[in-house]
Protein backbone atom coordinates (compact mmCIF):
# COMPACT_ATOMS: atom_id res chain seq x y z
CA UNK A 1 0.00 0.00 0.00
CA UNK A 2 1.15 3.61 -0.65
CA UNK A 3 -0.05 6.53 0.60
CA UNK A 4 0.87 10.30 -0.29
CA UNK A 5 -0.43 12.77 2.00
CA UNK A 6 -0.80 16.05 1.30
CA UNK A 7 -0.51 18.82 3.87
CA UNK A 8 0.90 21.85 4.25
CA UNK A 9 2.25 20.91 7.95
CA UNK A 10 4.97 18.45 6.92
CA UNK A 11 6.69 18.21 10.36
CA UNK A 12 3.85 16.93 11.95
CA UNK A 13 3.72 13.69 10.80
CA UNK A 14 7.72 13.49 11.21
CA UNK A 15 7.08 11.52 15.09
CA UNK A 16 3.87 9.50 14.80
CA UNK A 17 5.09 8.11 11.30
CA UNK A 18 8.68 7.13 12.24
CA UNK A 19 7.31 4.87 15.89
CA UNK A 20 6.43 1.14 16.33
CA UNK A 21 3.80 -0.83 13.53
CA UNK A 22 3.87 2.06 10.80
CA UNK A 23 7.99 2.28 10.88
CA UNK A 24 8.24 -1.58 10.63
CA UNK A 25 5.71 -1.56 8.22
CA UNK A 26 8.20 1.18 5.93
CA UNK A 27 11.25 -1.06 6.50
CA UNK A 28 9.38 -3.88 6.01
CA UNK A 29 8.60 -2.65 2.69
CA UNK A 30 5.12 -3.41 3.26
CA UNK A 31 3.86 0.43 3.14
CA UNK A 32 5.09 3.54 1.66
CA UNK A 33 4.49 6.99 3.06
CA UNK A 34 5.49 9.47 1.24
CA UNK A 35 4.48 13.36 3.15
CA UNK A 36 4.06 16.00 0.37
CA UNK A 37 4.57 19.94 1.39
CA UNK A 38 1.99 21.47 -0.33
CA UNK A 39 3.91 24.59 -0.04
CA UNK A 40 6.30 23.12 -2.39
CA UNK A 41 3.68 23.02 -5.03
CA UNK A 42 2.83 26.82 -5.25
CA UNK A 43 3.73 29.01 -8.33
CA UNK A 44 3.48 32.61 -5.97
CA UNK A 45 6.60 34.32 -5.24
CA UNK A 46 5.52 33.47 -1.67
CA UNK A 47 4.55 30.34 -2.00
CA UNK A 48 1.48 30.73 -0.51
CA UNK A 49 -0.58 28.24 -0.67
CA UNK A 50 -4.18 29.98 1.18
CA UNK A 51 -5.78 33.15 0.11
CA UNK A 52 -9.40 34.97 1.66
CA UNK A 53 -12.81 33.37 0.33
CA UNK A 54 -14.64 34.83 -2.25
CA UNK A 55 -17.58 37.05 -0.85
CA UNK A 56 -16.12 37.46 2.41
CA UNK A 57 -16.04 36.05 6.19
CA UNK A 58 -14.02 34.94 8.67
CA UNK A 59 -10.66 32.65 7.54
CA UNK A 60 -8.60 31.48 4.99
CA UNK A 61 -9.09 28.89 2.43
CA UNK A 62 -6.85 26.62 1.10
CA UNK A 63 -6.62 27.54 -3.20
CA UNK A 64 -6.79 25.04 -5.36
CA UNK A 65 -3.67 25.23 -7.65
CA UNK A 66 -1.05 24.15 -5.80
CA UNK A 67 -3.15 21.38 -4.37
CA UNK A 68 -4.05 20.31 -7.96
CA UNK A 69 -0.49 20.75 -9.03
CA UNK A 70 0.40 18.19 -6.57
CA UNK A 71 -2.08 15.81 -7.12
CA UNK A 72 -1.62 15.83 -11.40
CA UNK A 73 2.30 15.86 -10.85
CA UNK A 74 1.37 12.29 -8.46
CA UNK A 75 -0.92 10.97 -11.34
CA UNK A 76 1.94 11.36 -13.85
CA UNK A 77 3.27 8.47 -12.03
CA UNK A 78 0.85 6.00 -11.22
CA UNK A 79 -3.24 5.56 -10.90
CA UNK A 80 -4.68 6.12 -7.31
CA UNK A 81 -7.29 4.15 -6.13
CA UNK A 82 -8.83 7.46 -3.65
CA UNK A 83 -8.29 10.64 -3.27
CA UNK A 84 -9.17 10.96 0.35
CA UNK A 85 -10.03 14.64 1.71
CA UNK A 86 -10.16 14.32 5.42
CA UNK A 87 -12.74 16.91 7.07
CA UNK A 88 -15.06 16.89 9.89
CA UNK A 89 -18.29 16.75 7.38
CA UNK A 90 -17.06 13.52 5.69
CA UNK A 91 -18.60 10.36 6.06
CA UNK A 92 -17.65 9.06 9.64
CA UNK A 93 -15.06 6.63 9.93
CA UNK A 94 -15.37 3.05 10.95
CA UNK A 95 -14.13 -0.28 11.23
CA UNK A 96 -15.93 -1.19 8.02
CA UNK A 97 -14.26 1.67 5.69
CA UNK A 98 -11.35 1.08 6.47
CA UNK A 99 -11.38 -2.66 6.10
CA UNK A 100 -12.59 -1.62 2.79
CA UNK A 101 -9.83 1.13 1.87
CA UNK A 102 -7.20 -1.30 3.09
CA UNK A 103 -7.74 -3.16 -0.50
CA UNK A 104 -6.66 0.02 -2.12
CA UNK A 105 -2.91 -0.27 -3.10
CA UNK A 106 -2.65 3.95 -4.22
CA UNK A 107 -4.03 6.51 -1.54
CA UNK A 108 -3.44 10.23 -1.33
CA UNK A 109 -5.05 11.39 1.46
CA UNK A 110 -5.38 15.32 1.78
CA UNK A 111 -4.99 17.62 4.77
CA UNK A 112 -7.17 20.37 5.02
CA UNK A 113 -6.27 23.38 6.88
CA UNK A 114 -8.17 26.90 7.86
CA UNK A 115 -11.63 26.99 6.88
CA UNK A 116 -11.23 24.08 4.47
CA UNK A 117 -10.18 23.70 0.74
CA UNK A 118 -11.43 25.80 -2.38
CA UNK A 119 -15.18 23.91 -2.99
CA UNK A 120 -13.62 22.60 -6.37
CA UNK A 121 -11.05 21.05 -5.41
CA UNK A 122 -13.63 18.29 -3.82
CA UNK A 123 -15.77 18.71 -6.67
CA UNK A 124 -13.13 17.77 -9.34
CA UNK A 125 -10.26 16.19 -7.51
CA UNK A 126 -11.89 14.20 -4.30
CA UNK A 127 -13.17 11.28 -4.41
CA UNK A 128 -14.01 10.06 -0.99
CA UNK A 129 -14.03 12.66 2.50
CA UNK A 130 -13.88 10.81 5.33
CA UNK A 131 -14.35 12.60 9.06
CA UNK A 132 -12.97 10.39 12.09
CA UNK A 133 -15.63 11.74 14.39
CA UNK A 134 -17.97 14.69 15.03
CA UNK A 135 -15.91 17.12 16.48
CA UNK A 136 -13.74 19.52 15.06
CA UNK A 137 -9.91 19.61 14.71
CA UNK A 138 -7.62 22.39 13.60
CA UNK A 139 -6.78 20.72 10.70
CA UNK A 140 -6.51 17.22 8.62
CA UNK A 141 -3.25 16.08 9.70
CA UNK A 142 -4.25 13.99 12.73
CA UNK A 143 -6.92 12.78 11.09
CA UNK A 144 -5.03 11.53 8.03
CA UNK A 145 -2.78 9.87 10.80
CA UNK A 146 -5.71 7.83 12.55
CA UNK A 147 -6.93 6.93 9.06
CA UNK A 148 -3.25 5.79 8.04
CA UNK A 149 -2.34 4.12 10.96
CA UNK A 150 -6.24 2.51 10.70
CA UNK A 151 -5.27 1.29 7.31
CA UNK A 152 -1.57 0.28 7.54
CA UNK A 153 -2.35 -2.38 10.55
CA UNK A 154 -4.93 -4.24 8.40
CA UNK A 155 -2.12 -4.50 5.56
CA UNK A 156 -1.48 -8.51 5.40
CA UNK A 157 2.07 -9.12 7.24
CA UNK A 158 1.76 -5.88 8.78
CA UNK A 159 0.93 -7.44 11.83
CA UNK A 160 3.24 -10.50 13.07
CA UNK A 161 0.64 -11.94 14.39
CA UNK A 162 -1.94 -12.39 11.04
CA UNK A 163 -5.32 -13.14 12.97
CA UNK A 164 -4.50 -10.02 15.34
CA UNK A 165 -6.28 -7.70 13.18
CA UNK A 166 -9.10 -10.13 12.79
CA UNK A 167 -9.59 -10.26 16.72
CA UNK A 168 -9.50 -6.36 17.61
CA UNK A 169 -12.72 -4.35 18.49
CA UNK A 170 -15.18 -3.58 16.02
CA UNK A 171 -14.57 -6.33 13.70
CA UNK A 172 -17.62 -8.54 12.93
CA UNK A 173 -19.18 -5.50 15.16
CA UNK A 174 -18.52 -6.82 18.52
CA UNK A 175 -15.71 -5.39 21.00
CA UNK A 176 -13.19 -7.13 21.97
CA UNK A 177 -12.59 -9.62 24.93
CA UNK A 178 -10.85 -8.58 28.46
CA UNK A 179 -7.29 -10.21 28.42
CA UNK A 180 -4.58 -10.78 31.14
CA UNK A 181 -1.23 -11.83 31.61
CA UNK A 182 0.97 -13.06 34.33
CA UNK A 183 0.47 -13.06 37.36
CA UNK A 184 -2.46 -15.06 37.48
CA UNK A 185 -3.16 -13.64 41.17
CA UNK A 186 -2.28 -10.08 41.53
CA UNK A 187 -3.00 -8.60 45.20
CA UNK A 188 -5.63 -11.13 45.57
CA UNK A 189 -6.83 -10.06 42.23
CA UNK A 190 -7.74 -13.01 40.11
CA UNK A 191 -7.65 -14.21 36.36
CA UNK A 192 -10.78 -16.25 35.43
CA UNK A 193 -9.89 -19.48 35.49
CA UNK A 194 -11.01 -20.80 32.45
CA UNK A 195 -7.85 -18.67 30.66
CA UNK A 196 -5.76 -20.83 32.91
CA UNK A 197 -7.51 -24.56 32.29
CA UNK A 198 -5.81 -25.13 28.71
CA UNK A 199 -9.49 -25.95 27.24
CA UNK A 200 -9.07 -24.25 23.94
CA UNK A 201 -12.81 -24.71 22.85
CA UNK A 202 -14.20 -23.24 26.26
CA UNK A 203 -11.75 -20.27 26.81
CA UNK A 204 -12.71 -19.61 22.44
CA UNK A 205 -16.35 -19.64 23.64
CA UNK A 206 -15.53 -17.99 26.95
CA UNK A 207 -14.17 -15.09 25.14
CA UNK A 208 -17.29 -14.94 22.60
CA UNK A 209 -19.41 -15.06 25.33
CA UNK A 210 -17.35 -11.98 26.99
CA UNK A 211 -17.57 -10.11 23.83
CA UNK A 212 -21.16 -10.31 23.54
CA UNK A 213 -22.03 -9.21 26.98
CA UNK A 214 -19.37 -6.36 26.88
CA UNK A 215 -21.01 -5.27 23.46
CA UNK A 216 -24.69 -5.34 25.09
CA UNK A 217 -23.76 -3.10 27.95
CA UNK A 218 -21.20 -0.44 26.29
CA UNK A 219 -22.20 -0.34 22.79
CA UNK A 220 -25.71 -1.89 22.32
CA UNK A 221 -26.11 0.59 18.81
CA UNK A 222 -23.14 -2.25 16.85
CA UNK A 223 -25.24 -5.32 17.49
CA UNK A 224 -28.32 -3.59 16.10
CA UNK A 225 -25.71 -2.73 12.40
N1 LIG B 1 -10.37 18.11 9.96
C1 LIG B 1 -10.82 18.81 11.01
N2 LIG B 1 -11.58 18.08 11.81
C2 LIG B 1 -11.63 16.82 11.25
C3 LIG B 1 -12.27 15.61 11.61
N3 LIG B 1 -13.03 15.50 12.69
N4 LIG B 1 -12.10 14.55 10.80
C4 LIG B 1 -11.35 14.66 9.68
N5 LIG B 1 -10.73 15.77 9.31
C5 LIG B 1 -10.86 16.84 10.08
Amino acid sequence: MRLDILTCLPELFEGPMNQSIVRRSMTKGLVEIEIHNIRDYSTHKQKSVDDYAFGGGAGMVLTIEPIDNCITALKKERDYDEVIYLTPDGETLNQGIANGLSLNKNMILLCGHYKGVDQRVRDHLVTREISIGDYVLSGGELAAMVLADALIRLVPGVLNDESSALTDSFQDNLLAPPVYSRPAEYKGWKVPDILLSGHEAKIEAWRHDQSVALTKKKRPDLLDE
